[in-house]
């Protein structure tokens, strides 16, 4: 083993084993609160998992308010962020909406098909239906039936600007190129 991988190991891979995946886009969740407001979290953790019909799949804490808020009303939204976010995403991603309003980080219109609102400044949504909930270790694989999707400055791939992209921790990075 080489000096670097001597330095990876001290570490712990548990906590490292996700940064060898990622980068990830750092999507922003919006599910409903009781009182129907919209809470956000961040989670970057997520693939789509079927394209016929279409689900994806996000993995979110038990601990997380989202979770909750998710098992109660089964529907969500999620919103693909541009670099311009990524202080409301620290934000979104860092606090509970169990202790904090998030709503007034973030302009939000009407989703199509579900309850919860899109993020409006985002670049991309994806609307769901709860579809099933599996505990994996400490996560729960949240799976969400699409309903309704769109993306600004979309052709065939990201093109005109960058989602903002998560590395792990608090480092973040963009597309430079596409080829
Ligand atoms: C970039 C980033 C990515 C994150 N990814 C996840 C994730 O995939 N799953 C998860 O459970 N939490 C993830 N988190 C942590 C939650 O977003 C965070 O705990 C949030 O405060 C939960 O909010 P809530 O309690 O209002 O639901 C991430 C945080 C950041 C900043």
């Amino acid at each position: 083993m080489d000096s670097d991988a001597a330095k990876t190991r001290k570490w712990g891979f548990c906590e490292f084993y996700p940064r060898l995946l990622s980068p990830r886009v750092a999507v922003l969740v919006v599910a409903l609160k009781e009182d129907g407001a919209p809470n956000v979290m961040v989670a970057a953790w997520h693939t789509p998992v079927s394209v016929k019909p279409p689900i994806v799949a996000v993995c979110i804490s038990p601990g997380r308010y989202t979770h909750s808020l998710i098992l109660k009303t089964r529907e969500f939204t999620l919103n693909i962020p541009p670099p311009s976010m990524k202080e409301a995403v620290e934000v979104a991603g860092s606090m509970s909406g169990k202790d904090f309003d998030k709503s007034s980080l973030f302009k939000f219109s009407p989703a199509v098909k579900v309850k919860p609102p899109i993020i409006a400044d985002a670049i991309g949504s994806i609307e769901c239906e709860l579809s099933q909930v599996i505990d994996v270790g400490d996560h729960s694989i949240v799976f969400g039936n699409i309903v309704d999707c769109w993306a600004r400055g979309f052709g065939e791939v990201w093109r005109r600007e960058s989602p903002l992209l998560h590395l792990g921790s608090n480092f973040y990075t963009v597309m430079k190129e596409v080829f």
